[in-house]
Parts: structure tokens; C-alpha cells; sequence
């Protein structure tokens, strides 16, 4: 007898397929203190890819000129999911989507996802519109999205508040005119697993084409119910999740891609379904996006916290010992855990500093690998044990090639006396800028040079230093959110040497301040 296994092992006779819908650099790019910038963007669709996410949802490409250029090169250097973008409900907003995503193969992996809300709550307040001119509104942009490529998606925004027969008559509108996937958004997670799993069925019995088209969950976790929801989905018949990674997103974020992949995995026994991600990649991916978007992962969560496969307490590691199984219901290999994690001492060479970067997802150009090297070299010198953490933190802060701001000295004169003085030497757009700032204390006073060096109107909202490994001589990693606006950005630096790291924090809070001052400028200008 001959048996189908998966990527995962997973024997996949008679268990449905349930494709990942990635919406990290959308939905998730959304929430506050997220944003990225296109190479950070690119970064991270490569290893969604390198998973086998079937659909990335790659930005919002009307939102702006960066949204546009983002989703354009994800489609460009993409070659094998499918690549989506968002759009509302009119023509301008398809054309600009379009053209971004014509270049995933010529259009023959490009996913138009087009939306509009349905809810009364929403129609009235938000759009200003009566139900018939939404009606009107689907017909249009689903059909003129599907003159433009075959794979549409279509989703009516607040879908679980929205009545019942109209959300019937809606998604029955929507298949006629196009849509090849019809997502149900639970756009603010107030749905419970029951409830949203009898909305999904009632839509299966109620809808007469709905066999024209895959159903898809959109679960936000205001209520920390969103994996469970997305899960309850696919018994009612949904079989595309739409999800994030490290759960990022809108307010409490969206269900969360490695919980719902690993709920698949793990227990296959009692959930009759299989995805394709290579979840080995799993914490490659968590920790990627937690060091582009300063946005790390709590200690306990689930899957990718750190201590997510920790066993603290004495009769919990004396049964790790004698059988892992007595603790454990995955094994930590299964998301690319390794105990082999350290990596390299100072007699590493540059070919296999370049060769470890590789594996950890990194290809730096040249003249970034050589800075990369030279601090590695350094780090080696100060530090008895590197470890992937480690070669993450230095790296990441090396390769902000386009950035404005380059930290590049500091000296600090400082003590219980005072006064305290940041000696500085920054690079501003390649211009050396040395200055000398005071404060009270050396982080301000380092702080308060940045603030001369390029003036700007963010205020400091919250710093943080922690070490990226144990002993004395781990690295400080500090972690700097910068306010304007309304809006927050946040930045990391690493260092063994907290002040620098502080440095290097400040200067990476800033390079991301003005990318999303630029982008919500040009906002501004489209709207
Ligand atoms: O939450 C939501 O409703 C969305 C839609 C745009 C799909 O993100
Ligand atoms: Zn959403």
C-alpha cells in the first residue's frame, strides 16, 4: 500500500490540503511600530516563500508610492507563491494592484484581493453608502479585477457582523461575478470558535455556488481566540487560512501562522487537514521579523517564545531526561530549534561566517558582508561564545545599507558626578557629522546628540536593554520606540557595550521615523 506524505511527515490520505494566506507584510505591516522598509520586505517574503506560503499578501499597493514599490519587487523576485495584493472596491485602486503584481510571472501568480465593508455599522459610518450601492460596488470591482487575472479574492470587511442574508447574497454576488476565494474577515476578533465555524457552514448550505469558490478564515485575536476561530473554519469547509507571523496585526493581531500550522501538525489526529510549510523554518521567520521590526515575541509565546521549549522546574527536566515525551508535544527540531546553536569563535574564517549567514537567511552585498565580518571579528574578540542570536543582532544592524543616519563612534564621559557628555560622530546622508551633546545621564546625553546631529520632532517613548544570550559577556541588545504623530516606529541595536548599543538602537528608530514619515507623507499625497 503506498501512503502520501508530506513535507511534515504527515500521512495526507484522506485529509484536506489547507493553503497558508500570509499577511505579515499587509495586515501585519498595519500595526503600530511595524512598518518596513522594501529591502526588510523583501527579506522576509523570501523566507515565507522558502516555507511554501502558497499566497503572500505583499502590501497594499494604492497606499503608497513605498506600499507599490514593495509589492512590485515581491512579485519580481518571487517564484513560487502566489503573490496578492489589496485593494478596495474601484478600478483605480485594481489598475495600481495590477500593475504591481503583473510581475509575478507575467500575472500567472498574481492574486487580486479586492474588499469592501458589508456590515451596517460599517456601511453607514465608514462608507456612507446604502446596501444596493455596495452591491453595485462588488459587481464592479470583482469583475473588472477579473478581467485582469483569473485567481480574485474578494472579502466583505467586518463579514461576521454583517446580516445574515445580506452576507449570503453578497458572497453569492461576488462568486457570480469572479471571485475564485471568498475570505470571511472577523475584522475585530469578536467572533467565539462555534459561532464562526456555523457562520462558515451556513454560508456552505445557504450560498448555491458556493462550490465555485475556496473559503477562506480572516481571524483577528482581540479575544485570543483567533487560531482556534481560523481552526473552526476549516471543519466548517474553509480551506485557505489567512494568518501572520509571530500572530502580528491590527490591535491584539491576527491568528497566528506557526500556532495554526503546528496545531495541524501536531495534532493531525484529531484535525483532519495538512498544510505544505517546511515548518523547520518556522523560528527562522519569528525571529527575522522580531529583529527588522523590533517587535519580539513574549517569553511564553506559544510555538516561537523563548521559552516556548524551556523546561525550568526540576521534576519537568528529570522527566525531559528520562523521555522527552513526558513534557514534550513537538519536538523542538520540528521549528528549527537546534542545540547546536553556537556557531563560531574568532578563528572563523569569512567563508564561513558567509555560509552561516546564509543558512540564518542573510545575503549581504560585499562591502555590508566586510562590515559584518569586522564586527563579528570584534565581537569574537570580546566574547568567548557567538551564537546565532548573536550573528542575528550584529547583523541586522550592519545591513541597513540605505539608511540616513549611520552611527559610527561614541564616547561617553560620565559617573556619579557628572556632568555627562555623548562625544558623537554620526553620518547623515554620507555627510560626517560630529557632535557633543550633555544630558542627564549618558542614554540622554547620547540621545541628545542624535537630536542635534538631525534635528527631528519624534519623542522618545520607551527604552529597553536586554541581553540577546546569557553570561556577563553577552551583547546588550536595546530596544528604542520613537513617537510622532500618533504613530510609533521602533528601533534594536546590539552591542557588548550597552551604551553603543543604545547608539545604534537610537540611529535605527530613526532611519525607520523617517521612512514612515516619508510614506505617510506620500499617504497623505494619494489620498
Ligand atoms: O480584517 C479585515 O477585515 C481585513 C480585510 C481587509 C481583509 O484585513
Ligand atoms: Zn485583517
Amino acid at each position: 500500500m503506498t501512503t502520501n506524505t508530506n513535507i511534515q511527515g504527515i500521512d495526507t490520505t484522506n485529509r484536506d490540503r489547507i493553503k497558508i494566506f500570509d499577511t505579515t507584510l499587509r495586515d501585519g505591516e498595519q500595526s503600530p511600530g511595524c512598518s518596513m522598509n522594501l529591502e526588510e520586505k523583501l527579506r522576509i517574503a523570501a523566507i515565507l516563500e522558502e516555507m511554501g506560503v502558497d499566497i503572500i499578501e505583499a502590501g497594499f499597493p494604492i497606499a503608497s508610492n513605498g506600499d507599490f514599490e514593495s509589492v512590485k519587487a515581491i512579485a519580481e523576485q518571487s517564484t513560487r507563491s502566489v503573490i496578492a495584493g489589496l485593494c478596495r472596491a474601484n478600478r483605480k485602486d485594481i489598475d495600481r494592484a495590477w500593475e504591481a503584481l503583473q510581475h509575478a510571472d507575467g500575472g500567472q501568480r498574481a492574486r487580486i484581493h479586492t474588499f469592501i465593508s458589508t456590515s451596517p455599522v460599517h456601511m453607514k459610518y465608514k462608507l456612507r453608502m446604502e446596501p444596493d450601492a455596495v452591491m453595485d460596488a462588488i459587481v464592479d470591482s470583482v469583475s473588472y479585477a477579473r478581467s485582469k487575472v483569473d485567481d480574485v479574492e474578494w472579502s466583505p470587511e467586518d463579514g461576521t457582523r454583517t446580516e445574515r442574508d445580506f452576507l449570503c447574497r453578497v458572497v453569492e454576488t461576488a462568486i457570480k461575478h469572479g471571485a475564485t476565494t471568498i475570505n470571511i474577515p472577523d475584522t475585530v476578533g469578536y467572533m467565539v470558535a462555534d459561532e464562526y465555524q456555523e457562520l462558515i457552514e451556513m454560508l456552505m448550505n445557504s450560498v448555491p455556488n458556493i462550490d465555485k469558490a475556496t473559503i477562506s478564515t480572516h481571524c483577528h485575536n482581540d479575544l485570543g481566540v483567533a487560531v482556534a476561530n481560523s481552526l473552526a473554519g476549516c471543519f466548517a469547509g474553509a480551506r485557505q487560512i489567512e494568518c501572520t507571523i509571530n500572530g502580528i496585526g491590527e490591535r491584539a493581531g491576527n491568528a497566528s501562522l506557526e500556532e495554526v500550522v503546528m496545531a495541524m501538525r501536531t495534532r493531525a489526529d484529531r484535525l483532519p487537514f495538512f498544510t505544505d510549510i517546511d515548518t523547520t523554518k518556522i523560528m527562522k521567520a519569528s525571529k527575522a521579523l522580531g529583529n527588522i521590526t523590533g517587535f519580539g515575541v513574549q517569553p511564553n509565546k506559544a510555538i516561537v517564545g523563548a521559552n516556548a521549549f524551556a523546561h525550568e522546574s526540576g521534576i519537568h527536566q528529570d522527566g525531559m531526561i528520562k523521555n522527552a515525551e513526558t513534557y514534550e508535544i513537538m519536538r523542538p527540531e520540528w521549528v528549527g530549534l537546534t542545540d547546536s546553536n553556537l556557531v563560531m569563535g574568532k578563528h572563523s574564517g569569512r567563508n564561513a561566517f558567509k555560509t552561516k549567514l546564509a543558512e540564518l537567511g542573510y545575503t549581504l552585498a560585499d562591502n555590508q558582508l566586510n562590515d559584518a565580518f569586522q564586527r563579528f571579528k570584534d565581537l569574537a574578540d570580546q566574547k568567548k561564545d557567538v551564537f546565532d542570536e548573536d550573528l542575528i543582532a550584529l547583523v541586522d544592524d550592519t545591513a541597513r545599507a540605505n539608511d540616513t543616519i549611520k552611527f559610527e563612534e561614541l564616547s561617553i564621559h560620565c559617573g556619579h558626578k557628572g556632568p555627562h557628555v555623548a562625544s558623537l560622530v554620526v553620518r547623515v546622508d554620507g555627510q560626517r557629522v560630529p557632535v557633543t551633546a550633555e544630558g542627564n545621564g549618558p542614554v540622554d546625553a547620547i540621545f541628545n546628540g542624535f537630536h542635534k546631529a538631525y534635528p527631528h520632532e519624534a519623542n522618545l517613548k520607551l527604552y529597553q536593554v536586554h541581553a540577546v544570550t546569557g553570561g556577563t559577556d553577552a551583547q546588550a541588545e536595546v530596544s528604542v520606540k520613537l513617537e510622532h504623530d500618533g504613530w510609533t516606529v521602533t528601533g534594536l541595536g546590539a552591542d557588548v557595550d550597552t551604551l553603543v548599543a543604545s547608539a545604534r538602537a537610537y540611529a535605527n528608530a530613526l532611519n525607520r521615523y523617517i521612512v514612515k514619515r516619508e510614506k505617510a507623507d506620500s499617504e497623505v499625497a494619494a489620498a
